[in-house]
């Protein structure tokens, strides 16, 4: 007999004789000749209801089955007899394969995010951190699709690596030096004897190596995993996230901003019609306003906003604002609120961004002031991508690096690209989690990463 999930079982067409499931059980409800038990097998968001008869030769165990026990049941899928369900299977045979004792701390109530936290590694079981799962993973799926679609190729750029490509200083070292051996400062071991001979750290972006492919393989992206050492307890900040960064080749600002506020729409309509239930959970259950402001990101056309003029916009607005707003500041998540839920109440585009809060790689605008920048905010997240066309141009690219005080010699090879046929070139990175929370109205990074990594929490 083959396993089925209840996923194909409830979108079956007929009765069938002989199914087998395995899973775990949320209720259990004894009757006089019956037990019910509902269980999932995290399939999908639905339950299957079980019918227990008394005939069954263990049917005294059965009725002290506990909520969480991993079980799995034979029997027939019948059409369900009660409200709610479609169908239900009525067990020729239910074994017990993992029981759960009365302690299992996810009895039938509702748990507070902050609690389940706590609980990382069992908080997958619940009905809301399955579903946020689910749609992690049909994302992911989504997002190779709309590429591929487009003749993107997948590029894995390293995890470790010995530059800096944001230029902010928030790299994770790896090292394979004693940290704890006294002599190590005896010695004075460095990075030399470290093993790769150089200092290494774990990426902040792929964006580097992305740039060198795009000029081999035209469009690329890569989606991977990046680090961040910054020290920021924010509800949108992770020290470990995922991020999606399109690379083109012959692509300039304005390509870019239309292929990331193509990716965004993409992406919404993906999950809303490829996973209703679980967003109809969010929508009933996390953010009653989800639904109508998903379908207004789809059906409204993104703002196209110069950061100088975004910077008058919020002059102009009379809002104190805790951070005072002056051309050259970077915008705070109360400005980008204003502009995306008040103002705009829409996504907007932000571009051609003041060059001293951008890094290095920007393209220069002809004014010498500003690089071709551009940042996607969108209501109830705030930024969402991060991009820009890139320098191209070998002295443009070399001054920029100088006057930033960066190390030219650890980005030698990133400079030389722009001495052999260098071309115009633009890309991206959008943050997975941040999208993820824009698609669920989860307002908290830290719940929609399996095992969220923030500083002072690394337990799991
Ligand atoms: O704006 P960022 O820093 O851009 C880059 O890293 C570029 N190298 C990308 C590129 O052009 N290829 O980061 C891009 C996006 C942000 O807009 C945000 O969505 C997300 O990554 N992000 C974070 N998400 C979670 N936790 C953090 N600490 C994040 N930092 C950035
Ligand atoms: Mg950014």
């Amino acid at each position: 007999m083959n396993r089925s999930k209840i996923h194909r079982l409830l979108q079956s067409k007929n009765p069938l004789e002989q199914v087998l499931i395995n899973g775990w059980v949320r209720t259990r409800r004894n009757s006089k000749d019956f037990s019910f038990i509902e269980v999932n097998d995290g399939s999908c968001l639905k339950n299957i209801q079980i019918i227990a008869p008394s005939s069954l030769p263990n049917y005294g165990d059965i009725q002290r089955i506990t909520t969480g026990s991993s079980v799995s049941i034979a029997g027939s899928l019948v059409p369900s007899q009660g409200k709610g369900q479609s169908w239900e299977i009525v067990a020729t045979q239910i074994s017990v394969i993992g029981p759960a004792p009365e302690t299992f701390p996810l009895q039938k109530k509702r748990h507070s995010d902050e609690f389940l936290r706590t609980i990382a590694h069992l908080r997958p079981r619940t009905n809301k951190y399955s579903a946020v799962f689910r749609i992690r993973s049909e994302l992911s799926y989504a997002i190779h699709t709309f590429f591929r679609d487009r003749g993107f190729r997948y590029i894995h750029s390293p995890i470790i690596t010995g530059s800096d490509c944001e230029g902010a200083g928030e790299m994770f070292r790896v090292t394979t030096l004693d940290i704890h051996n006294p002599s190590l400062r005896e010695k004075k071991l460095n990075a030399e004897q470290d093993f790769f001979g150089k200092e290494a750290s774990l990426t902040v972006s792929g964006q580097l190596s992305a740039e060198m492919f795009a000029l081999a393989l035209g469009d690329v992206y890569t989606f991977g995993p990046t680090f961040r050492a910054e020290n920021s307890n924010t509800r949108r900040h992770a020290a470990e996230f995922w991020m999606i960064e399109p690379e083109m080749a012959f692509c300039d600002l304005a390509g870019n901003m239309n292929l990331g506020e193509e990716l965004l729409r993409y992406l919404i309509h993906h999950v809303l019609r490829e996973c209703p239930e679980d967003m109809a959970l969010f929508g009933n259950f996390v953010d009653k306003t989800l639904m109508d402001t998903l379908h207004h990101i789809v059906s409204s056309e993104f703002v196209r906003l110069s950061y100088s003029e975004a910077v008058e916009i919020l002059k102009k607005s009379k809002v104190s604002f805790e951070y005072p707003v002056n051309y050259g500041i970077d915008l705070q998540s109360e400005h980008e609120k204003f502009l995306t839920e008040t103002h705009f109440k829409k996504p907007v585009i932000l571009h051609d961004y003041p060059k001293t809060i951008k890094p290095f790689y920007m393209r220069l605008n002809a004014d010498q002031q500003t690089v071709a920048a551009m940042d996607i905010l969108v209501p109830g997240i705030g930024e969402i991508v991060g991009g820009s066309q890139r320098e191209e141009r070998l002295e443009v690219l070399e001054n920029r690096m100088d006057e930033m005080g960066l190390f030219k010699e650890n980005y030698w090879w990133y400079i030389d690209s722009r001495r052999y046929g260098s071309a115009p070139h633009s890309g991206f990175g959008m943050g997975f989690e941040r999208l993820i929370m824009m698609v669920t109205g989860i307002s908290n990074i830290r719940d929609v990463i399996p095992f969220p990594r923030t500083p002072g929490n690394i337990d799991f």
